[in-house]
């Protein structure tokens, strides 16, 4: 099998679908798939357990430099561990969401994830996903998606999500909590949320995950290099 060569990154605010669609093109177009938001969500779940290394950028500093995060990646999915242990599922918890986006406001923390992301990226051949993908992380992608949604649509998926993952949190606070997030993420200083330069603009509010898919593929598809 040729590898694959491609970058395609997708950037978008909370519950717009980033996931669901950057998982399933993986794994049609046999492309590693990047969520950098599971990055930012596993500092702030260190920062959770052992919250004295946010207390000065000092303390910060020592953490990122001997945290080992294991990313153990399959095509359409990935586990996280840290020190044998498996977090994948921990970092899904609704704090974890809130502490992730306020961990993410920090330099230090940013330019961690980045160097982790283009280590793991290697030279292609891979779907990025996140807030500063195209702007930041991949300026360089051949394909840029940004993925929008109504706010009242992302938080009515996003409680579907949590569900059926036995969740019982209220629709209308999900969508306190993502109206905020979306601020925090849209207004930081560092990297902050924004569409760019050439992206495929693509609002997915009254449209269903496959067709999403389909437009998505189309944009891509052409741009794939083998060899
Ligand atoms: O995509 P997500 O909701 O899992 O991301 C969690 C938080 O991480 C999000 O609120 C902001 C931050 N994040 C970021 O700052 N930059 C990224 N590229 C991805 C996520």
């Amino acid at each position: 099998d040729q590898p694959r060569r491609v970058i395609v990154t997708i950037d978008g605010p909370a519950g717009a679908g980033k996931s669901s669609i950057a998982k399933r093109l993986a794994g049609r177009l046999d492309l590693l798939y990047l969520e950098s938001g599971a990055f930012y969500r596993a500092v702030a779940l260190m920062a959770v357990r052992q919250p004295q290394f946010l207390r000065n950028s000092q303390g910060l500093e020592d953490f990122l430099a001997t945290f080992q995060l294991q990313v153990v990646s399959k095509n359409e999915g990935f586990r996280l561990f840290v020190a044998g242990q498996d977090i994948t599922a921990g970092i899904r918890d609704p704090e974890v969401s809130r502490i992730a986006s306020q961990v993410a406001t920090l330099r230090p923390v940013r330019q961690w994830v980045h160097d982790r992301l283009r280590q793991i990226a290697g030279s292609g051949g891979v779907i990025a996903e996140g807030r500063d993908m195209g702007t930041k992380v991949f300026p360089e992608a051949e394909v840029k998606i940004f993925l929008d949604a109504s706010l009242e649509v992302r938080a009515h998926r996003r409680w579907l999500e949590l569900q059926n993952q036995g969740n019982t949190l209220r629709e209308n606070a999900i969508l306190e909590d993502i109206a905020q997030r979306d601020r925090r993420d849209r207004e930081r200083v560092e990297d902050p949320l924004s569409m760019p330069p050439g992206a495929h603009y693509i609002d997915s509010t009254a449209y269903d995950l496959k067709r999403v898919e389909d437009i998505c593929l189309h944009l891509i598809q052409p741009c794939i290099k083998t060899g």
